[in-house]
């Protein structure tokens, strides 16, 4: 019998992946950018049993037995067995996969780009693979291929059928800017209403302004991104990180039919910040949300204090949490506790 633990971090866009070239290998339309968040918070941890007792091979996420007939499970599985030298004695024996997240699983906060990232890992090991699994994980979550690797990530779209070239890179590593922080701000934890899969597909065939995005705003903007974090340029970083975010959500709105990720509690934030931004005379904070309503935000160390207080004084503690404990402090969250749920 063999048995290995994984622990995988999530990775936060700040140029955003949205809409796939091809479903299969997950190929996606542009290029994006993330940074990987350290190992002590948000994760994905995955142990992986192998042995001959096992009469098939099983995976539990957060408790919950999942169908292992999935497309993005056999194909990680068999592109990872692929690699194993196929006299490998346990290579037939099944697999017992058990995974959690210690953070709301599809809420809009990566957990597909962790839970892959962390399979993927998990099986290399077991299998006691080396090299780059990168594009392995790509084939569970596009995202997933990001959290491969620490510090600033770039996927780079690549240009081939094949998908050989659509890879992840390291554009700095995580000692690269060592003040830079991200406060996660958790407005719903509930699963999302579509999946990010579904919501970009939709995307891809409805939406003009994804095919303007990517063909003329992304080519540029990951140039000028690439540039600030390597110049460790907040003011810069902090303006396209917002901008992109922005872009990203007013194509889920020009998909047909739309995909509302945001709701009233996000766009307060969004106003808050750029209030606060406007009132201090600089830059000092930058949101960014991904398929889900809640934020992420990205400041500089010296930041973090004063703009945590700001937060829990413009929505108290139990506030932002009150989407899903019915709390009734901010008065448009009891209207999005109506609409969408
Ligand atoms: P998110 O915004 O959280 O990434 P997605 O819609 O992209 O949401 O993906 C959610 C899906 O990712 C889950 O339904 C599940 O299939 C997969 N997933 C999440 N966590 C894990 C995990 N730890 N291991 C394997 N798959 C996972
Ligand atoms: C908004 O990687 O979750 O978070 O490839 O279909 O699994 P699939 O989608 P996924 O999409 C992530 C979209 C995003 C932006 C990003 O992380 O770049
Ligand atoms: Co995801």
């Amino acid at each position: 019998m063999k048995i290995v633990t994984a622990v995988a971090p999530v990775n936060i866009a700040v140029i955003k992946y949205w809409g796939k070239r091809d479903e299969t290998l997950i190929l996606p339309i542009n290029d994006s950018i993330s940074a990987t968040l350290s190992l002590e918070h948000m994760c994905a941890k995955t142990s992986i049993v192998c042995s001959p007792d096992l009469t098939e091979t099983k995976f539990w996420l957060n408790g919950e037995l999942q169908p292992t007939d999935s497309k993005r499970f056999q194909n990680c599985l068999r592109e990872i067995k692929k690699l194993v030298n196929p006299n490998l004695e346990y290579l037939s024996w099944n697999l017992s996969i058990c995974s959690e997240n210690n953070f709301p699983t599809a809420a809009g906060l990566a957990s597909s780009a962790a839970g892959y990232a962390c399979l993927v890992y998990a099986l290399a090991k077991i299998y006691e693979i080396n090299g780059n699994i990168s594009s392995i994980a790509r084939m569970g979550s596009g995202s997933a291929c990001r959290s491969i690797f620490g510090g600033w990530v770039r996927w780079q779209m690549g240009n081939t059928t094949d998908g050989s070239d659509s890879l992840a890179v390291q554009i700095a590593p995580e000692t690269h800017w060592p003040e830079m922080r991200v406060l996660v701000l958790v407005v719903n934890d509930k699963t999302k209403t579509y999946s990010s899969t579904s919501g970009m597909k939709t995307s891809v065939e409805t939406s003009t302004l994804l095919k303007h995005r990517a063909a003329n705003i992304v080519p540029q903007r990951t140039k000028e991104m690439i540039t600030a974090i390597k110049n460790k340029d907040y003011k810069t970083f902090a303006k396209l990180t917002m901008q992109d975010s922005n872009q990203f959500h007013a194509v889920c709105l020009d998909t047909y039919p739309p995909c509302f990720y945001l709701n009233d509690t996000s766009r307060a934030i969004i106003e808050l910040i750029h209030f606060y931004n406007q009132n201090k005379g600089e830059t000092k904070v930058a949101y960014t949300f991904d398929a889900g309503p809640n934020a992420c935000l990205y400041l500089l160390e010296k930041d973090v204090a004063e703009v945590i207080a700001m937060i829990n004084y413009v929505f108290p503690p139990t506030s932002l949490k009150s989407d899903y404990f019915k709390g009734d402090t901010v008065p448009s969250k009891k209207l999005d506790e109506v609409s969408l749920k």
